[in-house]
């Protein structure tokens, strides 16, 4: 919404070296400092676990936030291979993204799960990004609205206290790395359908929309009432087509 301080955040997804990841962070940290991106927009980097460090280095300072890509429900504990949202915090994370449709598929994570992680997220001082959105198939059977409502149901279950610090991302599974963006109409309509959900906490939510954002695509999505930033996954690989989009929001 108009309102709303727009959020632009990159999810690097299974990417990145330690050289490659120097020279975007100070890329992109510079292209942030020498505009005037942060007077409207927050602009963060979700980055592979290993490399949460190196962002905390890079990124100090700077207008820039950082955190990661998914976190365990569990505090601590026998659960090897996991990492908790106060190790993110450890290192500086703001942002946590929960639930993302590749958790959903690969490492079939549960509507509840999610919800959990959420909850740990923002409890450890974090802020869960939660992700929706439906398949190919889902939206064709016109299912759209009923898969977003099941999604969020164990997560508005937390109640107002967490819904009102949460930030939303619509991601319909259809639009990510395909190429394929969801209209801004399209994206629209959901957007607005996940404001009503929310109820009266949804009025300060974040709602961001991610699936094939470009430079060229992301001034149009985000001109839309309740679409309020991205989540960039691709075009977030690249420093100059990441500041084009947050240039945008
Ligand atoms: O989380 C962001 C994402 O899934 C969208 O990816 O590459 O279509 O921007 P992409």
């Amino acid at each position: 919404s108009k309102s709303i301080r727009k959020l632009v955040l990159g999810n690097w997804k299974l990417h990145g070296t330690l050289s490659a990841n120097g020279s975007l962070l100070s890329a992109v940290r510079e292209g942030v400092a020498n505009s005037a991106i942060t007077a409207s927009c927050d602009v963060g980097v979700c980055v592979p676990f290993p490399y949460l460090a190196q962002a905390e280095s890079a990124l100090t300072g700077s207008d820039l936030a950082w955190g990661a890509q998914d976190v365990s429900a569990h505090a601590s504990g026998a659960y090897t291979g996991e990492v908790s949202a106060t190790m993110l915090r450890d290192f500086g994370s703001r942002y946590v993204l929960v639930g993302h449709s590749e958790r959903r598929m690969y490492h079939a994570e549960s509507d509840q799960l999610v919800a959990d992680k959420a909850k740990i997220a923002l409890d450890a001082g974090l802020i869960p990004v939660v992700c929706i959105g439906e398949s190919l198939a889902e939206r064709e059977a016109d299912q759209t609205l009923s898969i977003v409502e099941r999604q969020l149901a164990p997560v508005l279950a937390l109640g107002s206290d967490v819904v009102r610090r949460l930030v939303i991302a619509y991601e319909p599974v259809w639009a990510i790395g395909t190429g394929k963006t969801a209209s801004p109409e399209q994206a629209q309509d959901v957007h607005a359908a996940i404001r009503k959900l929310l109820g009266e906490d949804g009025a300060s939510v974040r709602l961001l929309y991610g699936g094939s954002v470009k430079g060229a695509n992301a001034a149009s999505l985000f001109a839309m009432a309740d679409i309020d930033g991205g989540l960039i996954g691709g075009a977030a690989l690249n420093a100059e087509e990441f500041l084009r989009i947050a240039e945008a929001g």
